[in-house]
């Protein structure tokens, strides 16, 4: 059986609740999980510690190349430290939004996302997962949410883990985000021609989850 038989690709902009419906799929299949996110994420926290110029590409993507970034139980580790909340913040979303648009950088994430492909399973979660990293996947999911809603949900995470926002800023970040997600020139947000869309602005986290589900099961 070839390995695309078992991947999920669920791609869609932030907010639109896809590292939730990913993470509760992976775990009810029993398949493994790939929060492509946090790839570039882990990246912006390296620049900034780093003082790294972000205009330097080259320098970004040897950095990219020598990641040793894992994911354990729910939490994602740099080498032996957990970085997991540190790569959550706005302003690190924000500056992996601007490294994710640069095209050394990705090239140099290919190959390690793809390697994750393993038995018995694999749900990919990102932007380009279906269309670049993962194109021949078997199961793909395009999710996306109103502004509105995904900036609500955003300004409820972040309340209830102790951050002040402002839900005008968030809603203006969001939508700046989209922008720029979806017109860079490399692997630009959209959905694949063969993903199924699915909008949870108005459906609960576990109707999507069950339409995954049932996707997969009964295809
Ligand atoms: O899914 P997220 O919010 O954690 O992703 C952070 C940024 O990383 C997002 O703004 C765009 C970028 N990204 C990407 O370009 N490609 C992916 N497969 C995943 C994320």
């Amino acid at each position: 059986m070839s390995v695309n038989e078992w991947i999920l690709t669920i791609d869609g902009p932030s907010g639109s609740g896809k590292g939730t419906v990913a993470q509760l799929v992976a775990r009810k299949l029993g398949w493994h999980y790939l929060d492509s996110g946090a790839l570039y994420r882990v990246l912006g926290v390296l620049a900034l510690r780093k003082k790294m110029d972000l205009e330097d590409e080259s320098s970004l993507a040897d950095v990219a190349r020598n990641l040793e970034l894992s994911f354990q139980s729910g939490d994602v580790f740099l080498g032996s430290e957990r970085i997991s909340e540190e790569i959550r913040t706005e302003q690190t979303g924000n500056l992996a939004s601007k490294i994710a648009t640069m095209h050394p950088v990705r090239e140099a994430l290919l190959q390690w996302q793809r390697d994750c492909a393993k038995a018995p399973g694999l749900v990919a979660d990102g932007r380009d997962m279906g269309t670049v990293v993962f194109p021949r996947a078997k199961y793909k999911i395009f999710l996306t949410a109103s502004v509105s809603a995904r900036a609500q949900r955003r300004f409820k995470q972040l309340r209830d883990k102790g951050f002040g926002v402002n839900i005008r800023r968030l809603l203006h970040e969001i939508a700046e985000r989209d922008e720029r997600d979806m017109n860079r020139v490399i692997s630009p947000l959209r959905a694949a021609d063969d993903a199924i869309c699915l909008d949870s602005t108005n459906i609960g986290i576990d109707e999507v989850v069950s339409s995954v589900m049932n996707l997969v099961r009964f295809e």
